[in-house]
């Protein structure tokens, strides 16, 4: 017969669709808690039982355990199993005492601390992100195609006698000979109207988010996000205490027309939506630039892979469609050298350098200047470009052997219809009836590294559809056709026929 805390678990897990099975049971225990089916001071089931009762594997449970101990929600007794704590988090924070609380972290010994309501939900809502190399992972370039003995030369070669500028505090948004690279750069690939003096060097597109955020929202603004989008993007929002507003996607992208409310921000990846595919058509494009300049909101565009097209020229920005317009620009060197480097931009409209400059430096005090510097250098001596180029080849092929091991064991239906040859990544459609979240676990059981489309969706709803993004860039044809074999596998296992099973890899 099955408990109560298992009918109430098993339920909530229906209406939950972020992050891993795991975060998942450690939320709806946790919401077990909070609604108290689990009493204050009662004993959590053993994590075999529960974990025999819910069908998942009993490091589920142990993981979705040390969870709730790590937050405050129970209390391990050694030899005497895991207890409800008697007083919870959220409790604290209801109560006077609690802000004290909050200022000063009580220690409750030395393993077990309480953490704040967004420091938990914000690790209730992370991407339990296996290892970022290998076949599929969704994203990652080539790191070991880099020509890292360029750019290692101008590093050595600055930090021989390094300039005192590039060893300061600084605040002026980034060393400026990167600034003017990147604005030359932009300016011929991206179509961005820009100069030097409009452009923020940031740690990479997280920072940018997290800056343009704090600087331009308060908690509780709205913002819209597209549904399904990044979900690392939708964590700093959060974080932020913004409410994120779900508008759907299509062929040409977001559908401003599904959309109610006026938003303080619009985020919007409109050469290639992220995770999909799709490329934001030119109508769209003005649609949303009229409503932004009606609201009164900025367009927030993640430009995070664009540089990668395997068909025809790279759609221009965004930014660059109409003078002036109300676009926030946002690149990275992460896809295009290595995510590591930890370096992006910001292309800000004029009238918001100045602010934006100064709440970078209060909120981050940025560094790397020399890094920044020798990027400049590599960028200016034709390297970065070159690069680029190389590694368009390299991965225009990978994907293309990728979509014919697609097109022949699964059949062409399986590539997105949204797919425009672009990016790192493709997503592999499954019928709306399969579970992409057990594919993937069973595929990364057996180390292939696939994600679930219906995981990037904001909440789990009827619309949300299923499949597997599957990143070709990190992957050489030989790896591909042993690790595709493998998932084939697996979702022949899901019910999946495939197509030419006597010569399967
Ligand atoms: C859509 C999208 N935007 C931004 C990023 C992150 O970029 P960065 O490494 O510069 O923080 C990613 C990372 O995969 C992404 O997929």
């Amino acid at each position: 017969m099955r408990s109560l805390l298992g009918d109430h678990v098993l339920q909530r897990l229906q209406q939950e669709s972020e992050g891993a099975l795991h975060q998942r049971v450690f939320r709806c225990l946790r919401s077990a808690i909070l609604e108290k089916i689990l009493a204050p001071k009662t004993r959590l089931p053993a994590s075999r039982d529960l974990a025999q009762e819910l069908q998942v594997s009993r490091n589920t449970i142990l993981t979705a355990y040390e969870q709730l101990q790590a937050e405050g929600y129970v209390e391990a007794r050694t030899g005497h199993g895991t207890w409800v704590a008697e007083h919870l988090p959220e409790a604290f924070l209801n109560s006077h005492a609690a802000k004290k609380q909050q200022q000063t972290p009580k220690k409750k010994d030395k393993n077990s601390y309480v953490l704040s309501q967004r420091g938990a939900s914000l690790i209730g809502y992370a991407a339990a992100s296996p290892h970022q190399w290998g076949a599929f992972v969704p994203g990652a370039p080539d790191v070991t195609e880099f020509p890292h003995h360029i750019f290692s030369r101008i590093q050595s070669k600055l930090s021989r006698e390094p300039d005192v500028e590039r060893l300061i505090y600084s605040n002026a948004g980034g060393c400026i000979e990167l600034r003017q690279a990147l604005a030359d750069y932009l300016r011929v690939a991206r179509s961005v109207q820009c100069d030097a003096d409009q452009i923020i060097i940031t740690e990479g597109i997280h920072q940018a988010i997290d800056l343009v955020s704090r600087a331009l929202t308060d908690i509780g603004d709205k913002v819209w996000v597209e549904d399904p989008s990044y979900w690392g993007m939708r964590n700093i929002l959060r974080m932020n205490g913004l409410e994120l507003k779900p508008i759907p996607v299509d062929a040409e992208g977001i559908m401003p027309d599904a959309a109610k409310g006026i938003p303080k921000l619009i985020f919007v990846t409109p050469s290639h939506q992220y995770p999909l595919g799709s490329h934001l058509s030119l109508a769209r494009r003005k649609q949303l630039l009229t409503l932004a300049r009606q609201h009164r909101s900025w367009i927030v565009e993640d430009d995070y892979d664009s540089e990668f097209r395997f068909s025809g020229q790279p759609y221009p920005a965004l930014q660059g469609l109409e003078p002036n317009a109300p676009v926030i620009y946002m690149g990275t060197f992460s896809k295009t050298i290595y995510p590591a480097l930890r370096l992006g931009y910001l292309v800000v409209p004029r009238q918001l350098f100045s602010s934006l400059r100064i709440v970078s430096a209060e909120l981050y005090r940025g560094g790397h200047l020399l890094l920044q510097k020798a990027l400049a250098e590599f960028i200016q001596e034709g390297h970065y470009a070159a690069h680029i180029r190389r590694m368009r080849l390299l991965y225009g092929k990978r994907r293309a052997y990728l979509i014919e091991l697609i097109q022949r064991y699964l059949g062409p239906e399986y590539v997105h219809e949204y797919d425009n040859a672009a990016g790192l990544h493709l997503v592999l459609k499954l019928p709306t009836e399969c579970d992409d979240v057990a594919v993937s676990s069973a595929a990364l059981a057996r180390g292939v590294k696939v994600r679930p489309l219906s995981q990037y969706y904001l909440n789990a709803h009827a619309q949300a559809q299923k499949g597997l993004l599957m990143g070709f860039a990190c992957v050489n044809e030989k790896d591909m056709m042993m690790a595709f074999g493998t998932l084939l596998q697996c979702l022949r296992e899901a019910g999946i026929q495939t197509l030419n099973s006597a010569q399967l890899p």
